[in-house]
């Protein structure tokens, strides 16, 4: 809704100089923050209600103070309890059960204190969810109020559920274009059913936002009249149109500045990953030339290790030779050994042992 902020929000809010006004749905607070700058100059109070807020709520309200009231809940359970609404911004549940009790809650609270509903302004009443329903979380809505539901996204061209659609994080009803199914159908039904004599606009663009102005307020404030009146001249839609078509182009060139951002994250992660490919071949390349290198010198290895092995053969042939002759040595002095025993037990050695001592004595003397 945020969108129809600066050609049609803020100038009903400057009309209205509303004392109290309850904003439904507020998610990133893009709207929320407008509406408290402007709500907040003339001392009005802003009541912001979602059950997921995507912001620090905390700091908003140290930084707002009592100009912002803050519900962390579904709709439903807040609506009855705000007093004296001058204005409604509705843009939470886009679904028939959500909106149509949205709608008789403002108008039975207002009744119930004796005033007029505040202005009422609702968006997505047109493609998407003007004939089908949204559901942010399905078991919020009774069952027998939901219709048969999928999450999948919604296909622009067809109007189909697609996985590939629109908001296709959401739930949304399987048919679209039946009875009590979207929010532009919820509020055709309230308003046939509603007490309140009702001034409707409605403003195509962006998904569509409807404006509901309850006619004795209208009478009351001319500012206010001119206001809404003025959405329906050609100076507005002339305005309007231009900034659809600026939105429009903007919009395409976000689109397109995305698409080059996504496709230069392409190439260079397919740069990155080639250069990968690139640095292992060249390993590769490298290990080649060295295996190549290595198999150049085979032949020259080759010969060493004959040499080393008819080496090793003589050398064994001379060990070979050694040990024979240590054998055959060994042998003779055994031989030996024997004779000079057998001598030295003979007579004649015995009966010349004095002959050899008086030899050696001779020798010393
Ligand atoms: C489309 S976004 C609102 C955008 C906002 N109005 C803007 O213009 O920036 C809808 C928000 O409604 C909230 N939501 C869903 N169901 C709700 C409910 N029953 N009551 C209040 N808020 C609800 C969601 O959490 C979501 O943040």
């Amino acid at each position: 809704m945020f969108r129809f902020y600066d050609h049609v929000i803020q100038p009903v809010v400057e009309a209205l100089a509303p004392k109290r006004v309850i904003e439904v749905g507020v998610q990133y607070g893009d709207q929320t923050a407008k509406l408290l700058e402007q709500v907040d100059k003339t001392g009005g109070v802003v009541h912001a209600v979602d059950p997921l807020p995507e912001f620090d709520v905390a700091e908003w309200e140290a930084k707002w103070g009592a100009t912002l009231v803050f519900h962390r809940a579904l709709s439903l359970a807040v609506l009855s309890e705000v007093h004296g609404l001058d204005l409604a911004l509705l843009d939470g549940d886009h679904n028939y059960y959500t909106v149509t009790n949205e709608l008789r809650v403002i108008e039975e609270t207002a009744a119930a204190d004796g005033v007029a509903p505040p202005v009422i302004v609702l968006h997505d009443v047109d493609f998407p969810y003007g004939r089908r329903d949204l559901y942010y979380d399905p078991e919020n809505i009774p069952a027998e109020h939901r219709q048969p539901y999928l999450q999948l996204g919604i296909d622009f061209t067809t109007g189909d559920l697609h996985p590939d659609g629109i908001n296709n994080h959401l739930t949304h009803a399987v048919d679209h274009d039946t009875p009590r199914n979207g929010v532009r159908t919820g509020i055709e039904d309230y308003l046939a059913s509603s007490a309140v004599q009702w001034n409707q606009t409605w403003i195509p663009g962006f998904h569509g936002l409807g404006i509901l102005t309850p006619v004795q307020t209208l009478e009351r404030s001319p500012a206010l009249r001119q206001v809404i009146e003025g959405f329906s001249q050609p100076a507005f839609m002339d305005r309007w149109t231009r900034h659809l078509e600026a939105s429009r182009v903007g919009e395409l060139g976000h689109t397109v500045q995305r698409q080059v951002a996504d496709l230069k994250a392409e190439h260079n992660a397919k740069l990155e990953s080639l250069t990968a490919q690139i640095n292992e071949l060249e390993t590769l390349r490298q290990a080649l030339l060295d295996a190549e290198a290595r198999a150049a010198t085979l032949p020259e290895l080759q010969l060493a290790v004959s040499d080393a092995q008819r080496q090793i053969r003589d050398e064994h042939a001379a060990a070979e030779h050694a040990r024979e002759d240590a054998r055959q040595t060994r042998a003779e002095l055994i031989d030996t050994r024997g004779q000079l025993v057998a001598l030295m037990a003979s007579p004649s050695w015995r009966v010349t042992k004095p002959l050899r001592l008086a030899k050696r004595l001779a020798k010393r003397i």
